[in-house]
């Protein structure tokens, strides 16, 4: 069945929904993103998503498409109109159509392109990969130096995740100068001795929503929480490893190149912080 989408202030099913070739998202990959996803038809930490994006926007001079008052109704439209119980919502802003390809940035009289769009994903939340988890190789980290804005130059993710499943794994990390930064698309955490250990907020990974949520519900839990970097070797002899993002919560990795960590099955502190991360993010989706 086709889906209802939206573009630049038109809700229309997918197959009419278009964008110009002069896209400066399209020929610059001039454009941020967010993905929220949806339980139970709600959103899951949408003001998370909202204040990030505006911060993406912000660090690269665009301009804000509308107010997150206005985002926020359109996400829960396609929700309603698309009948999203359990998925996702993409949501791309993009400097806009300039009509014509140039490298300087157009002026204020080009408006940015918004676009949502919804992925349906039933039994998200009961995925049974986070019963099993899943194998990671580490790759080289060779992407720009803003990992922080979220913006839509996924190739070298896509790649990382093709490499991996060349590889007979699932995902890949990233290594910088010796270090972990993160996942293709996630952030990457190891747990030794009941400590959580994650990379500190900078430059070199992107602030997850669902990273800030679930080391605030650890520390609220009592539990120990470490930001620092950490290497592939440490992560292969840890007791746990886990990553997060907002499409797959806390997700378990049991192997990073061929290594079993721990017992080489999902760990505890991982599955519970799943578990807390779903209980409280489901009290608080609106
Ligand atoms: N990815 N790091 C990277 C490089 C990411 O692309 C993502 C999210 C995260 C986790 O952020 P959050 O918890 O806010 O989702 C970390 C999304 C899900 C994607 O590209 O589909």
């Amino acid at each position: 069945m086709s889906r209802t989408v939206y573009v630049n202030g038109a809700y229309l099913p997918e197959e009419e929904a278009k964008v110009s070739i002069f896209d400066r998202g399209f020929l610059m990959s001039d454009a941020v993103y967010e993905v929220t996803s949806v339980l139970g038809g709600k959103l899951i930490d949408f003001a998370g998503h909202a204040t990030r994006l505006a911060r993406s926007l912000n660090e690269l001079d665009m301009a804000a498409p509308c107010s997150d008052d206005a985002l926020l109704a359109i996400h829960r439209e396609l929700i309603a109109r698309n009948d999203l119980d359990e998925g996702m919502i993409y949501l791309q802003v993009t400097r806009g159509n300039p009509g014509d390809r140039d490298f300087v940035f157009p002026g204020p009289e080009v408006a940015p392109t918004l676009v949502l769009f919804t992925q349906a994903k039933p039994g998200l939340a009961d995925n049974p990969t986070a019963k099993v988890g899943i194998k990671v190789i580490s790759i080289d980290d060779i992407r720009w130096g803003r990992r922080d804005i979220k913006t839509v130059q996924l190739l070298y993710p896509s790649m990382g995740k093709m490499m991996a499943k060349k590889a007979g794994a699932d995902d890949a990390w990233l290594v910088e100068d010796g270090f972990v930064t993160e996942g293709t698309s996630n952030n990457a955490y190891i747990v030794k001795d009941g400590k959580i250990i994650t990379r500190n907020l900078g430059t070199d990974i992107l602030h997850g929503i669902t990273r800030a949520a679930v080391l605030r519900f650890a520390r609220e839990a009592q539990m120990e929480v470490e930001e620092r970097p950490f290497t592939i070797e440490e992560a292969q002899a840890a007791d746990e490893a886990f990553f997060t993002s907002a499409s797959a919560f806390v997700m378990p990795v049991v192997e990073i190149d061929g290594a079993a960590v721990g017992a080489g099955t999902p760990g505890r502190v991982a599955a519970r912080l799943r578990e807390i991360y779903l209980d409280e993010s489901r009290k608080a989706a609106i």
